[in-house]
């Protein structure tokens, strides 16, 4: 067992870290406080190549390993989170699922392209009725010989306005439960698809969150993605990669948070000495750094097991409770260390806070990790 990052590890860091700090700081109250998606900035971490980090090179990618984009990820959540929620759904739920399961000719059309970070993409399976309960999807694909007639709505879309690629999971069979489900590659222009209401959100605002509608679109044959009937695995298998994701986004935004609350007890006197010199902030500080070192080894062990080719669904689950377990204590502990400096907008981490919450929910909520575990360990 090593426990030290390669040269290449540490330069993927540093790359990601210099660009939180150089470009995506200094906008990242004012895009919160407006909703302002980054756009120009998700521009420049796809020529950076962070959209499409671990997709082959002969399909545009990075050609990374999943360490890689853990550590990115935390770096990049440190300072954005709607920025890296972005990254995230590119990299995991759509580049990845496109590479292990997509035909030649889809990866040639739409993987290329999203790896390349020149069009982002979205992952829709959550409806107004069926968010934990996944299998039960209303939105139907009807099969017309060589197309499909979609017609339904999905909710709470990441990247929902700004995608020009969409997989959508719906069912095509409903007698065959999970196992009717399909995924389709739907673009964005196709006739019958319309974008919805963006929502307001409590964090991660930056982030273009939205509903979605499908009236009789017509999607090709040629663009479901595996046989029929492999929608609901596809989603599965997608998700499982893309909790490892969630879980460093979730890291990032507690080490973020941390390392606002040590600098500042270093800054801030109280009662005749800096802050950090009085035990009740010192424990705190122990608390934090001892927790987090905890939640980046679970998202490290997790992706470590992804490159390995190991089942790593639970070891994904089990860093995505725990991480976005520490993301929420962390920042609201930072916020207490900050006292009333920690209430106001411009000290950030009144946003960390609000931003920590969604990883608790999106990407299968810490319930449904739970299951993801208990069922592992009854099995
Ligand atoms: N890999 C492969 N197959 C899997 C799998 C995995 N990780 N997990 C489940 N399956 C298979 C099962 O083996 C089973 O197949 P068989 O019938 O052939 O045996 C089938 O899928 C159904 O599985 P379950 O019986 O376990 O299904 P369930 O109805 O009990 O649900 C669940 C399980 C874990 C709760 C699942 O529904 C789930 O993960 N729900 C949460 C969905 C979610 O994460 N939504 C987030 C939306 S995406 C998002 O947030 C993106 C964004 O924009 C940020």
């Amino acid at each position: 067992m090593k426990f030290e990052l390669s040269e290449e590890h540490l330069s993927v860091q540093k790359a990601a870290r210099d660009f939180a700090q150089d470009i995506l700081k200094s906008g990242v109250i004012e895009r919160d406080n407006k909703q302002k998606f980054p756009a120009e900035e998700i521009k420049q971490l796809g020529q950076l190549g962070f959209l499409g980090m671990m997709v082959d090179p002969k399909y545009g990618g990075g050609g990374m390993d999943t360490i890689s984009y853990v550590l990115a990820m935390e770096e990049i959540s440190k300072i954005d989170a709607s920025a890296s929620v972005v990254m995230s759904v590119n990299n995991s739920l759509v580049c990845w699922g496109l590479e292990a399961f997509g035909t030649e000719e889809q990866k040639k059309k739409y993987l290329v392209p999203l790896a390349k970070g020149e069009i982002i993409g979205a992952f829709c399976l959550s409806e107004p009725e069926a968010g934990s309960d996944a299998t039960s999807q209303k939105t139907t694909a009807v099969d017309k010989g060589d197309h499909y007639l979609l017609n339904g709505t999905k909710n709470w879309i990441t990247n929902g306005g700004t995608a020009s690629v969409y997989l959508v999971m719906a069912q095509t069979h409903p007698e065959k439960g999970h196992k009717g489900i399909n995924c389709l590659i739907v673009e964005k222009g196709m006739p019958g698809f319309q974008v919805g209401k963006k929502e307001d959100k409590l964090g991660i605002r930056g982030s273009d969150t939205h509903s979605l509608m499908f009236t009789d679109v017509k999607v090709p044959k040629e663009n479901r993605i595996g046989e029929d009937g492999f929608g609901f695995k596809f989603a599965m298998k997608t998700l499982a990669g893309g909790r490892i994701g969630i879980a460093s986004q979730a890291l990032g935004i507690a080490s973020g948070a941390y390392e606002l609350a040590l600098a500042y007890s270093k800054e801030r006197k109280a009662f005749g000495k800096e802050i950090s010199q009085h035990q009740a902030i010192q424990f705190k500080l122990a608390d934090m750094a001892t927790e987090i070192e905890a939640a980046r080894l679970l998202c490290l062990k997790a992706a470590w097991m992804k490159d390995q080719h190991l089942d790593y669904g639970t070891a994904s689950a089990m860093a995505k409770v725990y991480a976005s377990r520490v993301a929420m204590e962390t920042t609201v502990e930072a916020v207490q260390i900050h006292g009333g400096y920690g209430y106001v907008k411009e000290y950030h981490v009144e946003r960390l806070m609000r931003d920590a919450k969604i990883t608790q929910i999106y990407e299968g909520t810490t319930e449904v990790q739970k299951i993801v575990i208990s069922r592992a360990m009854l099995a």
